[in-house]
């Protein structure tokens, strides 16, 4: 007999198991909450768009674009890419549907899977999940500080400690070009010491050297000191200045890393991102792209924008044992012991679940300790006890799963008391 092979999930890919989900929950109810409190707006975008957004977005000599892109011809032979971030599609968007008649900023927001082919290591999968935010049409710097306040208010809110936020500037198109002339002149006296990569995005895009993960590179860039900072002209780094004092002002900390550029190419003005202390890895990223809807083909709109990990988010929960509630997977749950007890069981149950009950049962099991036991694993509160002495008194018993009290009532009445109790618990069934 030929041996099947088993098939797995492709590498640098995952299953989000039934038991991983209270973390999934804790954090897209959470974003979605703390981001329409400060006035977002949820956009669903497609997972794949035309190659050419991301390369004239994102920027064809990045790593993510020229190494990282799940890229593919359709059957019509169009060229097509597995998103790889959310901005690009964002900018397409709004250019597609006009909003820039809408009131200014459109605030988007967005929660959904990226694919990137990075090499699959912890807090780095091929396809992950991010959760976005950006602010279209408004260049005020309050608006930078106010972006990096509503994330940090999320993480405090999921529970999650020990973060540092920290933020740089490209300042404006033109104080980039400069620094790029400036860093393209140092690297230029230090070329042999860079990696074979690093020689040609020093010639096509001396920015990205500064991304450089290997060792030789990231050591000669620790001594790149303020040449990028330096650059900046009066304007921006007034700019900077004052997002640096809105932030002050919100008692929002950050700590400043005149090394930060991040691996995008259409950022200007403010960079930051979130990393917790102790790790390399970023949980989130963004900045102001003010010049990408432009390049695109739209006006001149004035953005930006973040985006965190999921995955990278849990692992940081995890690993700082924050304690996610346990979510109540079944209100309810009848036990029953007997023959005619399991068809009155059935009965009970189908008019618990019609009026929108969350119930569970066991009919397999007769012992009541084993049902108990399954009612416990399911986190239930109430339990519906129907024994065939029950069935004969037209009775049924309410456990509290809570306290184990335990109340005879007449079947009749189970689902007014039941709702009743469950109220007393915080619990109201629509
Ligand atoms: P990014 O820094 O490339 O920025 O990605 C944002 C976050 O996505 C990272 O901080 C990290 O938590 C997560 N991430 C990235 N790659 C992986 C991976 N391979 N596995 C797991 N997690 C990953 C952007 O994507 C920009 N679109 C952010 C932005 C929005 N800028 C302006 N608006």
């Amino acid at each position: 007999m030929v041996e099947k092979k088993k098939i797995q999930t492709p590498r640098g890919l995952k299953d989000v198991l039934p038991e991983e989900q209270k973390y999934w929950f804790h954090l897209e109810n959470n974003f979605y909450a703390v981001a329409a409190l400060a006035g977002f707006e949820r956009i669903i975008l497609p997972t794949f768009e035309a190659t050419e957004l991301f390369k004239r977005s994102v920027g064809e000599f990045t790593d993510i674009v020229s190494k990282e892109m799940y890229s593919f011809k359709d059957k019509s032979g169009n060229n097509l890419t597995l998103r790889p971030e959310g901005t690009a599609g964002i900018a397409r968007a709004y250019i597609e549907h006009g909003m820039h008649t809408l009131p200014q900023p459109v605030k988007l927001c967005y929660f959904g899977p990226m694919f990137r082919y990075d090499r699959p290591q912890a807090g780095r999968y091929r396809e992950f999940y991010q959760y976005g935010l950006e602010i279209l049409g408004e260049d005020d710097p309050m608006v930078d500080a106010m972006l990096i306040q509503t994330v940090v208010r999320y993480y405090q809110k999921l529970g999650l400690g020990n973060f540092v936020v920290k933020i740089n500037s490209l300042g404006s198109d033109r104080s980039k070009t400069k620094m790029i002339a400036a860093l393209s002149r140092w690297l230029s006296a230090k070329k042999n010491e860079l990696c074979a990569d690093c020689k040609l995005r020093l010639r096509k895009n001396p920015l990205r050297v500064m991304d450089c993960k290997t060792a030789g590179c990231k050591s000669l860039l620790s001594h790149v000191g303020s040449i990028l900072i330096d650059s900046l002209d009066e304007e921006s780094k007034k700019r900077f200045t004052k997002v640096l004092e809105c932030l002050d002002e919100m008692k929002v900390e950050y700590e400043l890393d005149p090394t930060l550029v991040r691996g995008l190419d259409y950022y200007t003005h403010t960079l930051f991102e979130v990393v917790v202390r102790g790790s390399d890895l970023a949980i989130c990223g963004g900045g102001r792209y003010d010049n990408l809807i432009k390049q695109l083909g739209g006006l001149h709109t004035p953005a930006i924008g973040l985006a965190g990990g999921v995955e990278r988010t849990i692992e940081a929960l995890k690993a700082q044992g924050v304690v996610i509630p346990e979510p109540v997977k079944a209100e309810l749950f009848i036990v029953q012991l007997g023959d005619r007890a399991k068809a009155k069981a059935t009965e009970v149950f189908e008019k618990l679940n019609a009026a929108n009950f969350r119930v569970a049962t066991a009919l397999g099991r007769g012992n009541i300790q084993a049902q108990l036991r399954e009612a416990n694993k399911l986190n239930c509160l109430l339990v519906v006890i129907i024994g065939d002495q029950e069935v004969h008194d037209k009775n049924v018993i309410v456990r509290d799963m809570k306290d184990r009290s335990q109340e005879t009532i007449i079947d009749r009445d189970v689902m007014r008391i039941v709702a009743k109790k469950l109220e007393e618990k915080g619990i109201r069934i629509s």
